[in-house]
């Protein structure tokens, strides 16, 4: 990406976006974006590790959610930048009919993922904020590609650690949500061992717009409410789930 952007984009400030970008090995970053990802990476080297395991979790919970759990429609609220193996990507390849519903607020990222969607009728990309569950949900039943009254996959991956606290639009997600839904979500932890690590990590992400909040295991299986957790080995190997855990932690939850 040029330095200059023709949307008056501030290439100065870390973008959330962008550090994952850059993390990945995608190109859509900017200096200020790849200089806080290297910072990260001091703190905490397994992060580089950690972002492809988060992203081999997602592809492998969308591939199981669709091809054993009768899941037809998914809604990625904090879809990310365009990369490889993309929820839709992988939702259609077990499935050609899967419909995916892309939400996320940062406007550059609905623009890369429009170009990308460009005439798929089975995928649309919307602009909207977590903060406020009801919109993003009305948004997506008026794409047509979402039927509330059927199940659905909701996948809040990496983003819930960007908001001081979701829990109430969380919830609101899981009530919207018909019976035999699934929720796929990933979280930064806090670890008591990394803790200097991770005040770094703060102070890098308290330059972008959205700081970030690390939370314990406890504080991140709360999201899910009522709803059963699924064993995390169908998703995720043992060995990967071990080194994904120095970072984070990663689950499915099923509305029974
Ligand atoms: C680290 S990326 C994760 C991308 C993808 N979910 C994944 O795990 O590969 C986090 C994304 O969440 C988005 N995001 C952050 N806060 C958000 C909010 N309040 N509402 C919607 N999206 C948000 C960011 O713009 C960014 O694209």
């Amino acid at each position: 990406m040029s330095d200059q952007h023709p949307f008056g984009i501030d290439v100065n400030t870390p973008n959330v976006a962008r550090i994952y970008d850059y993390m990945l090995g995608g190109k859509d970053n900017f200096a200020a974006d790849r200089q806080a990802a290297e910072q990260i990476l001091k703190a905490f080297p397994e992060s580089r590790e950690g972002v492809r395991l988060n992203r081999e979790f997602l592809g492998n919970a969308v591939r199981h959610l669709v091809s054993e759990a009768g899941i037809h429609q998914l809604l990625d609220i904090g879809a990310g930048l365009p990369t490889r193996d993309n929820v839709h990507q992988v939702a259609t390849s077990v499935l050609p009919e899967a419909r995916t519903v892309y939400v996320d607020n940062d406007p550059v990222v609905c623009v890369h993922g429009r170009a990308l969607l460009a005439g798929a009728p089975t995928v649309a990309m919307i602009e909207g904020d977590l903060r406020s569950p009801g919109e993003i949900w009305s948004d997506a039943v008026e794409t047509g590609l979402i039927v509330p009254a059927e199940p659905v996959a909701v996948l809040l991956v990496a983003v819930l650690h960007f908001l001081d606290d979701p829990y109430a639009e969380v919830a609101k997600l899981r009530e919207m949500m018909a019976p035999g839904s699934y929720l796929v979500l990933s979280h930064l932890s806090s670890t008591e061992d990394r803790g200097k690590d991770t005040d770094r990590v703060r102070q890098v992400y308290a330059r972008t717009p959205s700081g970030v909040v690390p939370r314990s295991l406890k504080e991140i299986k709360e999201f899910f409410g009522d709803f059963e957790i699924l064993d995390s080995g169908r998703f995720i190997s043992a060995g990967a789930l071990r080194r994904f855990q120095i970072l984070g932690w990663a689950g499915v939850g099923h509305k029974v």
